[in-house]
């Protein structure tokens, strides 16, 4: 039975998270989220759930010489890659750090100092932290997107963005106005992922 207080915020929280969807960074444009709302939305992601409060993640908001540098970062790690790489491909790897009006990098803190607290709890702590600050960016009208890809994990990116041995760089989040409206999505159904165990 629901609580009897529970059910007009039952019906906005639902309507949130249903109606949240993907936007990827091509189709995000301006406005984003400007410094004051993204507080707002950092607040949020500090209320995720965090064994030992430990706040195992971090991000950092990139800003127009940190997307430089991101770039560079993206055609470096695509050479490694594969150095046979066309120059127009260089390009399009480049230009990824461009995209979104606003883009966070998403870092998860798996250093052992604490061993009750293994490195997936870290990471499904920084996975709702995500999740709090794109339903708090939809709440506020703005588009969001993840992304990864492997040049999160290169050295190069590393190095740029300072991190330390046993952090990880998760993903990026882009935030900003969606150029279209995405038809809703199938779900998977309750019964495909719920067995009720006597
Ligand atoms: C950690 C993480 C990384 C992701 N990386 C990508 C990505 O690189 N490219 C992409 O198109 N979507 C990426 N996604 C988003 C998913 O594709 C998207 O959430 C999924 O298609 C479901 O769509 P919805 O979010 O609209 O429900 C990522 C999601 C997560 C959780």
């Amino acid at each position: 039975m629901e609580h009897p207080d529970a059910l007009p915020l039952a019906e906005l929280c639902d309507t949130l998270i249903q109606t949240r969807r993907h936007i990827g960074p091509r189709r995000l444009e301006a406005p984003g989220p400007d410094a004051a709302t993204l507080r707002a939305l950092f607040a949020c992601a500090a209320a995720a759930p965090d064994h030992e409060r430990l706040r195992p993640w971090r991000f950092l908001v990139l800003g127009p010489s940190a997307r430089e540098r991101l770039a560079q970062c993206f055609a470096a790690a695509l050479r490694e890659r594969d150095p046979q790489a066309e120059p127009a491909q260089l390009e399009q790897a480049r230009e990824k750090a461009f995209r979104a009006p606003v883009l966070l990098l998403a870092i998860a803190d798996l250093r052992a100092e604490q061993p009750d607290v293994p490195p997936p709890e870290r990471l499904v702590s920084l996975g709702c932290a995500i999740q709090n600050l794109l339903l708090a960016a939809h709440a506020r009208g703005f588009a969001s997107g993840l992304s990864s890809g492997r040049a999160l994990q290169s050295q190069v990116l590393r190095e740029a963005f300072g991190l330390q041995a046993g952090e990880l760089a998760l993903c990026f989040v882009s935030l900003g106005t969606a150029t279209r409206v995405k038809p809703p999505q199938g779900r998977p159904s309750v019964d495909e992922f719920v067995q009720w165990v006597a």
